[in-house]
């Protein structure tokens, strides 16, 4: 893959972070119901997590040559407590899947440090949505 594709595919990856972060941060504060205190916790620990991505995405993307991107992904809003931890779980399953795309895109050798910082976020991205498949329950 060449270096303006990794940039493209890093850049719109760091949109998708900043709407999770946005997103899960204002789930958080909505959130009401029985259950809403576990949900709120986990929510705005998968946000900083997010908010790790992100800079580790921003860092890459510059060390690249390229601009890190201020644009967001389209979030969105749920207020039933159910509704909201699958719509998030099918976030996560969304990032699984665009890391694991961008992964099988990269020379491993070449571009060791991206692979790395990718293959690291995606561990995270799984148990993100183990966290929010267990909410289900
Ligand atoms: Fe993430
Ligand atoms: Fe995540």
């Amino acid at each position: 893959m060449n270096k303006e594709e990794i940039l493209k595919d890093l850049n719109h990856a760091l949109t998708t972070e900043y709407q999770a972060v946005i997103q899960y941060l204002t789930h958080a504060t909505i959130a009401k119901g029985l259950d809403a205190d576990v949900v709120i916790t986990t929510l705005k620990h998968i946000a900083e997590e997010e908010m790790k991505h992100a800079e580790i995405l921003r860092e890459r993307i510059f060390w690249l040559g390229g601009t890190p991107t201020m644009d967001v992904d389209e979030r969105t809003l749920v207020k039933d407590l159910k509704k909201m931890i699958q719509v998030n779980a099918k976030a996560e399953e969304d990032a699984i899947e665009m890391y694991k795309k961008i992964l099988k895109k990269l020379n491993h050798i070449d571009d060791i440090k991206i692979y790395e910082a990718i293959e690291e976020i995606l561990e995270d991205e799984i148990e993100h949505w183990e966290e929010f498949k267990r909410l289900e329950e």
